[in-house]
């Protein structure tokens, strides 16, 4: 059957209960679990691990609490859902509505998300709105739009998403052997993703699956990084709102819902909070690319902050850490794209670079050739190539 198809679902006993019709599944999670050889080696660590988000259907860790949610909407006899996004949960959003008959409504910022997922909302048929503000500006908008309008609201802060979204944990603790990673490392937008994890490795605990849980760490962009300043400034007492900027769009969030949540579970979990600079993301980022894996920008804050842990020794070089990939490289091709074509950073900023840093940006920077269709042009482009690195 198909709920059981389903990586989600196929842990319902775990799940609030929505009657097998009403489920509304395109077969999310499952998602891989890979090895990053390279990454690891770079940092010295035994293994770096990886857990996929991205290879969900419409190409983002959304699609698990998507599937739950709007599995709740149609529950609930509702004939329109809404969120304000980034971009990938109004794409997760849409495809589901859309397999469930829904109409759906997205807010999302114009001019500030990436167009792969502008283009998944059109696609699947969405309403889609551009409002001239920023995330934070839609997520306001869109609070009086539910009080006025029979509409359900499909942000993170509905609580059924973050059950959807616990269902990682289970997939990486199987994955593992049911051997608990001492790290997890989460990138931090809207925050409510952390605490959808910390949730799903607290509820494996509390059944006696496990005896301890990972140490659930979150990554901020550093223009967008409001709990990153909290930590520091207060421990998260409180949280000051920040005008947010940042090239991993989907992260570029000043004024995240779930702030409390993802304080308790730093707090209860003993993980940190760390900020990346726009270098730092575009190097991480093309470093995982180079894995054969790649991801979008909003998740190579991953691997970005994990150098920051290693380096001052919060994460052990006997330690397994798992990086959460939250979204595709497809969902972003323009910033790759601009990366590779050295037109990304500007001068400004690569000038604080290293020269070991800029050598890195170098080697990993792959422009595409415009040549004649002349065989020995293409023969001589293979000469001037650098050799493969075989593995030993
Ligand atoms: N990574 C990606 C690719 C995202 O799209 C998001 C959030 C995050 C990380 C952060 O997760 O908000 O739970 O801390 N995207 C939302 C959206 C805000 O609208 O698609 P978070």
């Amino acid at each position: 059957m198909g709920i059981d198809q389903s990586g989600v679902w196929r842990f319902r006993d775990l799940l609030p209960i929505v009657s097998a019709e009403k489920i509304v599944t395109l077969r999310e999670g499952n998602t891989p679990l890979y090895e990053m050889p390279k990454s690891a080696a770079a940092l010295g660590l035994n293994w770096l691990l990886a857990k996929h988000q991205g290879m969900n259907p419409t190409g983002s860790f959304k699609d698990t609490g998507m599937t739950a949610a709007l599995s709740v909407a149609v529950a609930s006899g509702f004939e329109w859902v809404a969120c304000a996004s980034t971009g990938n949960t109004s794409a997760a959003m849409a495809a589901y509505a859309a397999r469930a008959g829904l109409r759906s409504m997205v807010l999302i910022p114009e001019g500030k998300i990436a167009w792969g997922k502008l283009s998944q909302a059109m696609d699947y048929g969405s309403t889609t709105i551009q409002l001239r503000t920023d995330f934070d500006g839609c997520v306001k908008v869109l609070g009086e739009i539910v009080k006025r309008a029979p509409v359900y609201l499909l942000n993170s802060v509905n609580p059924y998403r973050l059950e959807g979204q616990k269902t990682p944990a289970f997939e990486i603790l199987e994955q593992c052997e049911w051997q608990v990673p001492h790290h997890v490392i989460v990138p931090g937008g809207n925050l409510a993703n952390c605490s959808a994890l910390g949730k799903g490795f607290a509820e494996m605990k509390h059944l006696g699956f496990i005896h301890r849980v990972p140490k659930i760490s979150v990554i901020q962009a550093e223009g967008a990084n409001p709990l990153y300043q909290s930590m520091k400034a207060n421990g998260g007492a409180s949280l000051e709102p920040v005008t947010a900027n940042t090239r991993a769009s989907a992260i570029q969030i000043g004024n995240p819902a779930s702030w409390r949540k993802a304080v308790r579970i730093l707090v209860s979990t003993g993980g940190w909070c760390e900020q990346v600079s726009e270098r730092e993301i575009a190097l991480a980022k093309a470093e995982i690319g180079a894995e054969g894996i790649g991801c979008e920008p909003a998740s190579a804050v991953t691997l970005a902050g994990l150098k920051k842990l290693v380096a001052d020794g919060r994460v052990g070089k006997e330690e397994t850490a798992v990086l959460l990939l939250t979204g595709h490289t497809l969902k972003d091709s323009d910033y790759t794209i601009k990366y590779h074509l050295g037109e990304l950073l500007t001068d400004v900023e690569m000038a604080d670079a290293d020269a070991a840093e800029q050598a890195r940006h170098i080697e990993l920077r792959h422009a595409p050739m415009v040549l004649d269709a002349d065989v020995e042009a293409v023969l001589r482009a293979i000469d001037s190539q650098a050799p493969a690195v075989l593995p030993a």
